[in-house]
C-alpha cells in the first residue's frame, strides 16, 4: 500500500469554460494537501486550460486517448502525445463509459496504454464488473480478463481504477468488504501479470462523496479514489482531498 493518497476528478462530459474556470479557482487553494496526489480529467476541448490554471501541483489529465500515435489521417483523434503536449500528466483508459459506449477491447487499451506511457502520461485503467456479472459470481472472471491488458509490462508508471460498474453514478457504494476483497484480487493478479517487483496503484471509483471518502481511503489497498460526479462541486471534492490527506496521514 502507498502511503500517499491520490483523488482525481472526472469530469466527464461536463463544463463550459468559465464555469471550469470557476470550479477550479475554488478548489486549487485547498488542492495542496500533503500526502495527496489531487488531479482531474478534463474533457479534451478543456485540457490546455485546465493545467494552465491548476500549474504544476495539481495534475491535469484526459479522458481518453487515441489508439493510434502516429501524426496523420486518423480525423478527429488525440494522440497521446498531444495531450502531453498541452499540460497532460495522466490520462483514464477504458473507462466503463468508453467500454459501454464505444466497444473499446482488450486490444485497443494495450495500445492506448501503449502509447500513453510512450509519451510520459500515467494512464489510469479504469476496471470493474456490470451487476449482473457481480450477481453471478464472475466479478473478479471479469476484471482479471480487463487486466489481463497489463501482462506485456512491469507495471511502472501504470496505475489502475477499480470502478463497479453499478456503482458509478447510482449513488449506490460497494460495501466495504467488497472494495476490501477486489482490491486484494486486483493486487494479486498486477503481481502475477507483472512481476513480483510490480507497484501498482489501485484506486477506487463509484459513488465517492464527501460523506464516505474517508471510510473507502482507509481500506487496504485502496490508494486513491476517482471521482465523478463530486468532482464537479468545490465543496464536496474539497472535502474527499481533506479526507485523503487524513488518511495518508493517519498511522497505519
Ligand atoms: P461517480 O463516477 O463518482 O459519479 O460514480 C465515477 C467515475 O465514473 O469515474
Amino acid at each position: 500500500m502507498w502511503s500517499q493518497k491520490w483523488v482525481l476528478g472526472n469530469w466527464k462530459m461536463n463544463g463550459r469554460h468559465a464555469r471550469n474556470q470557476a470550479l477550479l479557482a475554488e478548489w486549487l487553494p485547498q488542492a495542496d494537501a500533503e500526502g495527496v496526489r489531487v488531479g482531474v480529467a478534463v474533457p479534451g476541448v478543456y485540457l490546455a486550460a485546465t493545467a494552465a490554471a491548476v500549474g504544476p501541483a495539481v495534475w491535469a489529465g484526459a479522458q481518453d486517448v487515441s489508439r493510434f500515435d502516429a501524426d496523420g489521417a486518423f480525423t478527429g483523434e488525440t494522440s497521446a502525445a498531444m495531450l502531453a503536449d498541452v499540460g497532460a500528466r495522466f490520462v483514464l483508459v477504458g473507462h466503463s463509459e468508453r467500454r459501454q459506449y464505444f466497444g473499446e477491447s482488450n486490444a485497443v487499451l494495450a495500445d492506448k496504454l501503449r502509447h500513453s506511457l510512450a509519451a510520459g502520461l500515467v494512464p489510469v485503467l479504469c476496471v470493474g464488473e456490470t451487476l449482473a456479472e457481480r450477481d453471478a459470481g464472475e466479478a473478479e472472471a471479469v476484471v482479471a480478463r480487463q487486466l489481463a491488458v497489463l501482462q506485456d509490462w512491469t507495471g511502472a508508471g501504470v496505475a489502475v481504477a477499480y470502478e463497479p460498474v453499478w456503482a458509478i453514478g447510482t449513488g449506490r457504494v460497494a460495501d466495504g468488504a467488497q472494495i476490501a476483497a477486489m482490491h486484494a484480487f486486483i493486487y494479486e493478479q498486477i503481481l502475477s501479470l507483472c512481476g513480483g517487483g510490480a507497484r501498482i496503484r489501485v484506486l477506487y471509483g463509484g459513488s465517492v462523496n464527501a460523506a464516505n471518502a474517508a471510510d473507502i481511503l482507509a481500506i487496504p489497498k485502496v490508494d486513491g479514489a476517482l471521482v465523478g460526479g463530486a468532482s464537479l462541486q468545490a465543496g464536496p471534492f474539497t472535502a474527499i482531498i481533506q479526507a485523503a490527506r487524513t488518511v495518508a496521514g493517519a498511522p497505519s
